[in-house]
């Protein structure tokens, strides 16, 4: 009986020490991964919302202009990474890519916009510097 208990525990706390020892995190084992899998966020995920994607709105993965549900355009994602810091009138402070990610996935897409620190961010926020790769950061400026 004692004997079976503390056979049972150790089991129990090599269990634990296995999924202690090795969590699983999602986060990307290389740029092109996170790129990758940013990319494919981009285009299926709603997180838990209307239903909508990303590129419901910004067509083409972002990299042509893109369309409002009620038709009216708005620019590509193509330097959007190289514009942000960006100080937001509507905010009335100045926000990151981040807070834009965040943003456009509380408002436009009426979901749960994933965690700062979390794999989808940093997959979300890899694919869209990949589209801007090459630009001047052009902090303030423009969106193509
Ligand atoms: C319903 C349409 C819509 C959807 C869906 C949408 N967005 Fe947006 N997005 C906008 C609008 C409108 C703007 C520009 C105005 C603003 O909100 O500042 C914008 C701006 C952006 C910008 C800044 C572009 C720039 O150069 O200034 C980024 C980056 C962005 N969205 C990413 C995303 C991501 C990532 C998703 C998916 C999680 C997404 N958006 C989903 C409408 C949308």
């Amino acid at each position: 009986m004692f004997v079976k208990r503390i056979r049972n525990s150790t089991i129990l706390l090599a269990f634990i020490s296995v999924v202690v020892a090795a969590p699983f995190t999602g986060y990307a084992e290389s740029l092109n991964q996170a790129v990758e899998s940013g990319k494919h966020l981009f285009m299926t995920a709603n997180f838990n919302g209307n239903g909508r994607t990303c590129n419901s709105c910004h067509m083409a993965g972002g990299t042509t202009a893109g369309k409002l549900p009620d038709g009216s355009p708005i620019p590509s994602l193509n330097n959007a990474a190289a514009v942000f810091p960006r100080y937001n009138r509507r905010q009335d402070k100045v926000i990151t890519l981040l807070d834009q990610v965040h943003n456009c996935v509380a408002g436009a897409l009426q979901g749960t916009p994933p965690a700062y620190d979390s794999a989808e961010m940093v997959d979300l926020i890899s694919y869209l510097s990949s589209l801007s790769q090459g630009k001047p950061l052009n902090m303030g400026g423009k969106p193509e």
